[in-house]
């Protein structure tokens, strides 16, 4: 089983769920975010320089079983790159993946594979 995390536009979220919806995966978690990634664009305030400011970002969780791995990372990567002749923009963001050890469902009981 993995962990997909995946940082996105906010107002890419409908997007984003409405192909993971077509792609057969229904089961996410949302949550408001804020962070950075690579570019800091260096502010001054009152002469001294800050460090940026935080964007705004969704994280949007998806525990899958292996074989749903591809299908999920597409998914996501379909819905929150932007419209681009090239190649999507800067701060489309980013997804990360990890083993996850254990998934149980409170109702039933049931572990593992079966549980997601
Ligand atoms: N290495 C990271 N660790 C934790 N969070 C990250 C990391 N990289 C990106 N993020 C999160 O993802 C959001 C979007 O990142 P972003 O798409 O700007 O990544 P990037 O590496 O700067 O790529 P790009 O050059 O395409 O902008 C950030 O605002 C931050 O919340
Ligand atoms: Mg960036």
């Amino acid at each position: 089983m993995k962990l997909i995390t995946a940082i996105i536009r906010a107002y890419q979220l409908d997007q984003v769920r409405e192909g993971l919806i077509a792609a057969g995966i229904s089961r996410i978690t949302v949550s408001r975010v804020s962070g950075h990634g690579a570019q800091l664009t260096e502010e001054v305030y009152r002469g001294k320089k800050i460090i940026p400011g935080l964007i705004p970002k969704m994280r949007v969780e998806i525990a899958v079983n292996e074989e749903f791995v591809d299908t999920a990372v597409n998914a996501i990567i379909d819905a929150a790159r932007s419209e681009n002749e090239i190649k999507g923009e800067i701060g489309d963001g980013k997804i990360f993946i990890t083993n996850l050890e254990e998934c149980i469902r409170i109702r039933t009981g049931e572990r593992g594979g079966s549980a997601i």
